[in-house]
């Protein structure tokens, strides 16, 4: 089957076997990707318009138990300048960001042994009571499947947690001994099972990807059929055993953007902050390759910069109202308007 069929066949809801996905993902030339990206932006935008959902993102805190290798935070960076926010500054973000429009707070931080169950349900329980309207997210990594339940019982509405990779192998090379990719995507049938809107995804280009990794992880996500699906290119931090490895491009990411849509079409699906950062107007083009999410920081100025998983990451300087306005001013340059929506995934 020529490239375009194959893509044709996508749109129309079939599967694509793994091998299918290998060629469509080795078959990128520019003409493919846009004609690709033309379907995906119609699709999303029988569903969703040209509306663009935000979240707050809210990273509380650096300190992580976790070694992975890519990541700047990880726990053998002893040059990471660790911090956590109390439980009174998380609540002044999600009123600053409130009040600026956001309908969905995302709770996002390392691997914090401090953020014991008892305090998550605490800080889930009073963002939930002060803003009923909002949607909480949750990104904390791997837990119990009783600590999830909790966090849900308490109000959480959403979890993301990044596969990473569908390879095994692949994942081990990304990881420490101690993590499985076993354990990972059990977390995530748990997420579900308890009734999350679940969030998987993974890095584009990190060190020892392949298309045919890449086809695991589009077979992945079309078993696990989860709500949103968070990819940004794979950047290189320079305190980590990754830092003179080559980063993800943009063409990567935006193709694979596209392909996303066309096999999920009510996908929530974010221009990442990842994807803005290799390229000034990455989070424009995420979009107008079929993304419909953006994901703007309401953490204070003071420690955004600590929170730094990869080099050279854009807005650690600008207040939260600043990112706003500015994240405004790019979606209606393209023609999309940002909302004030809680912004849940619609049927078709
Ligand atoms: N600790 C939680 C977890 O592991 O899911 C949430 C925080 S973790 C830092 C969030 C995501 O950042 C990871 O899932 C990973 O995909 C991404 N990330 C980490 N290092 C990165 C890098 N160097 N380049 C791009 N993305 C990175
Ligand atoms: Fe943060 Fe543009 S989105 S400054």
């Amino acid at each position: 089957m020529g490239m375009k069929k194959l893509i044709d066949a996508l749109a129309q809801g079939s599967s694509l076997t793994e091998k299918q996905w290998e060629e469509l993902i080795a078959g990128q030339t520019e003409e493919l990707a846009e004609y690709a990206a033309e379907k995906a932006r119609s699709i999303r935008e029988k569903i969703y318009g040209k509306t663009v959902f935000t979240r707050g993102l809210i990273e509380f805190t650096n300190y992580c138990k976790n070694d992975c290798l890519y990541c700047g935070i990880r726990r053998s960076n002893s040059n990471a300048e660790r911090y956590r926010l109390s439980e009174e500054e998380i609540l002044d973000c999600c009123k600053q960001g409130y009040e600026l429009g956001f309908r969905t707070f995302v709770l996002q931080g390392g691997e914090d042994g401090y953020f014991t169950d008892d305090r998550i349900t605490d800080i889930i329980k009073k963002i939930k009571a002060k803003y009923p309207d909002c949607a909480l997210t949750l990104s904390i990594g791997e837990k119990e499947k009783e600590s999830y339940q909790r966090f849900f019982n308490a109000g959480a509405d959403r979890y993301l947690l990044r596969h990473e990779t569908a390879d095994e192998a692949h994942y081990n090379t990304l990881h420490p001994e101690e993590l499985s990719l076993r354990h990972r995507m059990d977390c995530l049938w748990n997420l579900k099972e308890i009734g999350y809107q679940v969030g998987c995804g993974f890095m584009v280009g990190s060190p020892g990807q392949t298309v045919g990794t890449l086809a695991k992880d589009m077979k992945f996500i079309e078993e696990l059929q989860p709500q949103m699906v968070g990819i940004g290119p794979f950047v290189p931090h320079h305190e980590t055993p990754f830092a003179k490895e080559t980063a993800g491009t943009v063409k990567q990411t935006l193709y694979l953007l596209s392909l996303l849509r066309l096999l999920k079409p009510n996908l929530l699906l974010p221009a990442t902050t990842a994807l803005g950062t290799i390229d000034p107007r990455g989070r424009e083009k995420g979009i107008l390759a079929g993304a419909n999410v953006v994901m703007p920081n309401l953490s204070p100025t003071t420690v955004r910069k600590k929170y730094e998983l990869y080099d050279n990451k854009i807005c650690t300087g600008d207040e939260a109202a600043e990112c706003r306005n500015c994240l405004n001013n790019r979606m209606q340059s393209i023609g999309y308007v940002l909302v004030i929506d809680r912004g849940d995934p619609r049927e078709r």
